[in-house]
């Protein structure tokens, strides 16, 4: 069983994967990982983000066994990758990578933001996970206090909008749900029920 889960920046995606990964014991990957590993090396070398030639190079030689989660997890990292993932060269180069996740091993489940509709358009459930801006800026904002990095709340809220915009308006596999996707608005809801509609979606298909 393949399980798509696709959303925007601080929808809850990733919580949501991980936990029907553990349920499922399925293997996880979020997708998202790879595109902050390609600008986050890009950045590391002195490399133009607008370079798609060169960040497409560093996407056709990226090890997922050495994604550190840790050192691309920071704010300018997810802006960095929204940068890098409006190449067509880039997503080309990371796409059988992904496909190959997905069937290795009999099923998956992938977080993203094409996983429903280019990387695994045959996955037998798709979630596309949503919430109004304002409160995944909340989220994040919460999530960037703790770590004790957060700037102020207005600018947070900018972020998203702006990363939503260009995830969203870009040509190649932008941000949007599969015509056969569950939408799953957790604006009002907490993990705890997002992952129990998770679960009532998901165990449909099984
Ligand atoms: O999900 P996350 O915030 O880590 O993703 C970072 C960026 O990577 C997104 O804003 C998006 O531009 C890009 N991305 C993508 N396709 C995916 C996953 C992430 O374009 N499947």
């Amino acid at each position: 069983m393949i399980i798509a889960i696709d959303g925007p920046a601080a929808s809850g995606k990733g919580t949501l994967a991980k936990r029907l990964a553990e349920h499922f014991a399925l293997p996880h990957l979020d997708t998202g990982l790879l595109y902050r590993a390609v600008g986050r090396v890009a950045l590391d070398r002195g490399l133009e983000l607008d370079d798609a030639d060169a960040t497409a190079e560093i996407a056709e030689l990226l090890d997922v066994a050495e994604l550190d989660e840790a050192r691309l997890r920071g704010r300018e990292m997810g802006e960095a990758a929204s940068i890098v993932a409006a190449h067509p060269k880039v997503r080309k180069a990371l796409l059988d990578l992904q496909r190959r996740f997905a069937h290795q091993r009999g099923g998956a489940v992938l977080d993203g933001r094409d996983i429903g509709t280019v990387i695994a358009p045959g996955a037998e459930v798709k979630i596309f996970v949503t919430a109004a801006p304002e409160i995944r800026a909340r989220r994040r904002h919460l999530e960037l206090e703790k770590r004790g990095d957060a700037p102020p709340y207005e600018e947070v809220l900018a972020d998203i909008r702006k990363r939503d915009a260009r995830d969203a308006g870009r040509t190649d596999a932008p941000l949007k749900p599969a015509p056969d996707a569950h939408v799953l608005d957790t604006t009002a809801l907490d993990v705890e029920s997002a992952f129990a509609a998770a679960l009532l979606l998901t165990n449909r298909h099984k």
